[in-house]
């Protein structure tokens, strides 16, 4: 049998949001995701024996696959569960089954409280694969991309283009930490929320980088050497599809808009996207377009943090 590595712990038990990952925790995981995905093979009985709940209470093609994946890569294995969290029962009655059976908890939620309640109540790890207020999972990844891209985060800007959402306050807290500066570019009234904004900005203190928000394109654009964008109406705000349509009509990322970026810049989505909404086909696929290597290393950087809170196989 090949050797087991050994891999840093995190010192919380959970991942609920960005904030459970402190600064040095988050290079460790990136460090770690990148040794994962050149050395697939050195893991493959890393969790051996371990099973992870996957609760999803709203669709998923990448997370969802990449959780199981990634748990059968490292020799473990994953089991499903669709529908509402805490319809039959109560949350802390899901946390306190689950617990009994499986080893770790990923749950995709409406309610970030969700996420908050099975952690409360479950005594194995719970990672948040989306909620009203983060995305952490997505942010890991993307961040291994522009590592991939640019050798590092420092000193570098990255533009957030549409609706100030999980994906951009994810954004916002990590590139923070990792020294990237992010400027949200929303119409008004879309703008990332005060307290993340501002929890951002702390972090960004602390590394040289920038954290702003702006309402013009060509100001928030200047200077982007990556311009990142998502759906317009999120899961749970598909009601508010046509009016978000308005509002977010000049803030399409087409070829127009990259013009207002740095020279070379590449474009992220985080996916699904729509096509000739938020994003154009022609952007999307064109040669700068790096949408499907952050698809990718979604299913390195979740190993990453599942053999960092699971602290080895089955005992
Ligand atoms: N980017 C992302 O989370 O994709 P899914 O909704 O398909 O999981
Ligand atoms: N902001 C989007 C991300 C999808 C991966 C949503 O919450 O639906």
């Amino acid at each position: 049998m090949d050797p087991v590595p050994t891999f840093p712990q995190l010192a919380a038990q959970n991942l609920t949001s960005d904030l459970d990952v402190t600064q040095a925790e988050l290079v460790s995981l990136l460090d770690l995701a990148a040794e994962v995905k050149r050395a697939p093979g050195s893991f493959r009985s890393s969790l051996r024996g371990r099973i992870v709940s996957l609760l999803f209470e709203k669709p998923s093609l990448r997370t969802r696959i990449t959780f199981e994946v990634a748990s059968k890569q490292l020799g473990g294995d994953a089991i499903l569960n669709t529908g509402p969290i805490g319809g039959r029962e109560p949350v802390a009655d899901v946390a306190r089954n689950l617990e009994r059976w499986t080893d770790l908890i990923v749950a995709r939620t409406f309610s970030q409280k969700t996420v908050d309640d099975l952690a409360l109540y479950a005594r194995v790890p719970v990672v948040n694969a989306l909620s009203d207020l983060y995305h952490p999972c997505q942010i890991f990844a993307d961040m291994q991309t522009l590592q991939e891209h640019w050798g590092g985060w420092k000193g570098h800007k990255l533009a957030f283009v549409g609706d100030g959402n999980n994906v951009a306050n994810s954004l916002m807290l990590d590139g923070a930490r990792l020294g990237l500066s992010v400027t949200c570019v929303t119409p008004p009234g879309y703008e990332p929320l005060p307290d993340i904004l501002a929890q951002a900005r702390a972090f960004a203190a602390e590394t040289g980088a920038v954290i702003s928000v702006a309402n013009d394109p060509a100001e928030g654009l200047a200077g982007a050497e990556a311009v990142y964008t998502d759906v317009w109406a999120s899961m749970g705000f598909e009601h508010e599809a046509a009016e978000r349509a308005r509002a977010f009509a000049a803030y399409q990322v087409n070829s127009d808009l990259m013009a207002l970026a740095a020279p070379g810049a590449l474009f992220m989505h985080c996916l699904p996207a729509h096509r000739e909404e938020e994003v154009t086909s022609e952007v999307i696929e064109s040669p700068i377009s790096v949408v499907f290597d952050q698809a990718e290393n979604r299913l390195h950087a979740q190993k990453a943090l599942l053999l960092m809170l699971l602290d080895g196989p089955a005992k």
